[in-house]
């Protein structure tokens, strides 16, 4: 098995620790945290302290831990470590701290951390079981759910004494997970955000499907490309603003509502199509499955077996390279996008063709896609590699197919600003 040619992405986690018995476990969560590769910022309450060393949570986390509200008060800290963070987790979080939350207090680094944040808030409760069950900790542990805080645990054990009971720091395993989901919620949030409207005055030209060559009335030579990849990426850019013209050769979804919609069939057709269209369009995103090859002669009338005896021999001519073709004619700032569907198992080779194919097309980027009978075609889930003229991986991505898209065009986007 090859190894997944994209890393997992490394996040800015804030862990907030407070006083109870169970700051200990905190340790193994950051941990945690660490070694998957994220960023961690540590705030410790003072009385967390009383219970985890600093130096321990600064071995651990690989960072300063930070306590003090007035420790680096010309950096604003108190504002700017929680406004940086992908994530806040409070592990474990007293009843005290969940009561401060609920109010919106802000007394300390921490509760002023999470105050002038809008990341995702995780919160592990731990605590005597008493505690818990009170109604004043229930219904502030209501109210922090009700506003979107993901609560983990407490779970029901043996606590610090001989008792038994709900109050119990959940597993780390657990709260890891939550603050992973969190994280990549949040920042997804945050993208959609950023992302909102930012094509607006964009003309796009997307191509999508698969051509077919017509052999003679009834029957084609065709591809397996389901036209879902291109379709994402018009559906995307029409969301995010842009004017959107897709180009579609036979797919097999509805085409987004918002995007004018040219459906073609062949090669020629879509060559015909894309000369006429392209000189309108800011960016262009080659994503269809063209034929590189036709026959020779559409015949007239069905081909019949008691015609052509044992064989039957067909003379395939070559279709234009539509992206090459645009590539000649395009103005300066004309932004075009080709794709590349490959077969070729090792990634090394794979990038090699790419890189070959971006040289020969003249495209600005190269999305590469592995296909095969497992990958690629009609499948939801895509991994994707973005190669510039130079041959360079410049972004890589894995995820759905609309996510993908975003990707894409975030690089589109980009380059064009840059250009101005
Ligand atoms: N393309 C095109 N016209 C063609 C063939 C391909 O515009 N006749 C575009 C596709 O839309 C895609 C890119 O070129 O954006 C690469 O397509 P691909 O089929 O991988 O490239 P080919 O040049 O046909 O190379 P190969 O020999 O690997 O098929």
């Amino acid at each position: 098995m090859t190894e997944p040619a994209v890393q997992a992405p490394s996040w800015r986690i804030v862990v907030g620790v407070t006083g109870g018995i169970a700051a200990y476990k905190a340790v193994s969560v950051i941990r945690s945290l660490v070694l998957l590769g994220h960023h961690v910022d540590v705030i410790a309450t003072e009385s967390a302290l009383r219970f985890v060393g600093a130096p321990t949570l600064e071995a651990i986390s690989r960072n300063p831990i930070r306590t003090d509200l007035y420790e680096n008060v010309d950096t604003v800290q108190h504002v700017s470590i929680g406004q940086s963070a992908d994530v806040i987790a409070v592990v474990p979080a007293t009843a005290n701290t969940i009561a401060k939350l609920a109010a919106g207090m802000a007394d300390d680094l921490l509760t002023n951390s999470i105050l002038a944040s809008r990341s995702p808030v995780v919160v592990a409760p731990a605590m005597h079981t008493e505690m818990w069950q009170h109604p004043a900790t229930q219904a502030n542990a209501s109210r922090l759910d009700e506003r979107g805080v993901t609560l983990v645990g407490p779970d029901s054990g043996r606590l610090t004494g001989n008792d038994e009971g709900p109050g119990r720091l959940a597993e780390t395993d657990e709260i890891v997970n939550a603050i992973l989901a969190a994280a990549r919620r949040g920042v997804r949030e945050r993208q959609d955000a950023e992302r909102a409207r930012d094509l607006v005055g964009q003309d796009i030209l997307v191509t999508a499907g698969g051509t077919r060559e017509p052999i003679d009335p009834v029957r084609f030579l065709g591809n397996r490309s389901s036209g879902r990849q291109g379709v994402a990426v018009a559906a995307r850019a029409a969301e995010r603003g842009a004017e959107v013209t897709l180009v579609a050769a036979n797919i097999e979804v509805q085409p987004p509502e918002n995007v004018n919609v040219i459906r073609v069939s062949s090669a020629q057709q879509m060559a015909n199509a894309c000369a006429e269209l392209a000189p309108r369009h800011s960016m262009i995103v080659m994503a269809a499955a063209v034929a590189d090859f036709r026959p020779e002669h559409e015949q007239a009338g069905k081909i019949k077996k008691e015609s052509t005896g044992d064989d039957l021999t067909l003379t395939f001519v070559k279709n234009p390279d539509i992206l090459r073709s645009l590539v000649e004619v395009r103005s300066q700032d004309q932004l075009i996008v080709g794709f590349a569907a490959e077969t070729e198992e090792d990634e090394a080779a794979r990038l090699d063709l790419a890189r070959a194919k971006i040289a020969r097309k003249g495209c600005d980027y190269l999305v590469l896609n592995r296909v095969g009978w497992n990958h690629g075609f009609g499948r939801e889930e895509t991994e994707i590699q973005i190669l510039n003229l130079a041959g360079e991986v410049v972004s890589e991505a894995v995820g759905d197919k609309l996510s993908v898209a975003d990707v894409i065009l975030d690089l589109a986007n980009l380059d064009v600003a840059n250009r101005d």
